[in-house]
């Protein structure tokens, strides 16, 4: 078939599929299909090679097209394609929990396995419901969160997000729900690793404490490092003064961790990487690098005793769960991928770069559209001025860059760099190369 009938049958087929968080008529009008994925690189379907600035979606932090992970899945779909986890079980579900129990904070080693990031955080907002409610403290019905916080798409997840754009549309939200201002100063633009200045903003828990009493509130939600909204690293001392409020008054801090975890921020949890230990932490995309569905929560396993023991003897404890938790293939690929980290240490890796990293996006501050650079790790977030209405520039930006053969994630102005933790300093350099290109013709 020739490239020009191949493209006029892409294009005519695109009509029926309603893409998510999209300009769906610019998208369809003009089309960006992403066709073949090896290593740092993606090719659309035009045969362009496209460097993967944002894994995919921060998910393939092992690069692309890993044949381990492909002939795992493959395995397991001919060995037993599909088991429930409602009263029978999967094997391959344990060795996978066993395994992230390994890696996660000591103490958070009961695993909860959802499919996505949205699920996630509305699993571990009904498991913290649960464990008060089994510890005779079912009164405390209310959450905290943060501005510019994303906690995915589900309704407790939109719930506790604090991105305006989406909430907008979404009156009909869990009630109950106080945000805590975000951590951006403007003080703090160009602020390398955590900012010095802000810790007191943590002290708008103790005011949802005040006001409403800690004996009301359920859980503290935070990204550890606020991703989606553009990386916002939390100052020095924040996250500390979480934990100590948190503490006193009973209350759970759960860190979302589905862009942090996995070595995104040097070692394998954001939580190791700040020093501070949450109760419970959501997990996604990089558990499977990307190749299958998947969402986790880590919980402590004093919450998970609580609310196992508080129930009579063979009865459910929980009743929460999903027809695909824990599903066979998504399993074999989590442990493929655990299998790769391990083996081929990508999370030292990521650690190991970083300063590299780091030093290179920051140098891109001197481009007169560049209005904030912030990072931690192997995630940086560089914001370009607003023109117009906010993120007309960033969406210019976007099919800039892929036009010059990249592909970035952009929220509103900010792009979100965060490279595979398989990429190397070449890779850095042909990144940070073609975003001065493209931002300096601003
Ligand atoms: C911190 C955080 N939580 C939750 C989600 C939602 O994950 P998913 O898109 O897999 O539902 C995301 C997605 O980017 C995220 O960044």
């Amino acid at each position: 078939m020739s490239g020009a009938t191949q493209m006029q049958q892409v294009t005519n087929t695109l009509e029926h599929h309603w893409l998510p968080f999209t300009a769906n008529r610019d998208f369809k009008a003009d089309p960006r299909l992403l066709v073949r994925g090896e290593g740092v690189y993606y090719w659309n379907h035009k045969g362009e090679k496209l460097i993967d600035a944002s894994s995919g979606l921060f998910c393939v932090a092992a690069g692309h097209g890993r044949p381990e992970i492909a002939e795992a899945v493959h395995a397991q779909l001919l060995e037993c394609d599909y088991s429930p986890h409602f009263q029978v079980a999967s094997p391959l579900s344990f060795e996978l929990a066993s395994r992230l129990a390994r890696i996660t904070p000591e103490g958070l080693n009961r695993i909860f396995f959802a499919n996505s990031g949205s699920e996630a955080v509305d699993s571990a907002i009904k498991i913290a419901q649960a464990y008060h409610l089994a510890r005779g403290e079912g009164q405390r019905s209310r959450f905290v969160s943060r501005e510019r916080a994303y906690h995915g798409v589900n309704i407790g997840g939109v719930s506790l997000s604090g991105m305006i754009k989406n909430r907008h549309a979404f009156s009909a939200v869990m009630p109950g729900v106080f945000h805590m201002r975000h951590t951006w100063l403007e003080e703090n633009r160009f602020a390398k690793g955590q900012p010095e200045k802000g810790a007191e903003l943590a002290e708008d828990l103790k005011r949802a404490v005040d006001t409403f009493g800690g004996d009301t509130i359920a859980a503290c939600f935070v990204e550890p490092i606020a991703g989606s909204t553009g990386v916002l690293v939390p100052p020095v001392g924040y996250l500390e003064r979480l934990r100590e409020i948190c503490d006193q008054h009973g209350i759970l801090l759960v860190f979302d961790e589905v862009i942090c975890g996995f070595g995104r921020t040097g070692k394998a949890f954001a939580a190791q990487s700040f020093g501070v230990r949450p109760d419970m932490m959501t997990m996604a995309k990089a558990l499977t690098n990307g190749a299958q569905p998947m969402g986790a929560v880590a919980v402590d396993e004093k919450i998970y005793d609580t609310v196992v023991n508080a129930a009579p003897e063979k009865s459910v404890e929980l009743f929460h769960g999903y027809t695909y938790s824990g599903h066979p293939a998504a399993c074999a690929a989590g442990i493929a991928v655990q299998d790769i980290y391990q083996r081929e240490g990508l999370f030292e890796r990521a650690a190991e770069l970083t300063p590299y990293f780091q030093e290179a996006v920051f140098d891109l501050q001197d481009i007169p559209v560049v209005a904030d650079i912030r990072g931690y790790g192997l995630l940086a977030g560089i914001e370009v001025a607003a023109d117009g209405a906010p993120g007309a520039r960033g969406y210019d930006v976007t099919k800039r860059l892929f036009a010059r053969g990249m592909h970035i994630k952009f929220t509103g102005d900010s792009g979100i760099v965060s490279p595979p933790l398989v990429a190397e300093r070449a890779h850095v350099d042909e990144i940070c190369g073609i975003l001065r290109e493209v931002l300096s013709a601003y």
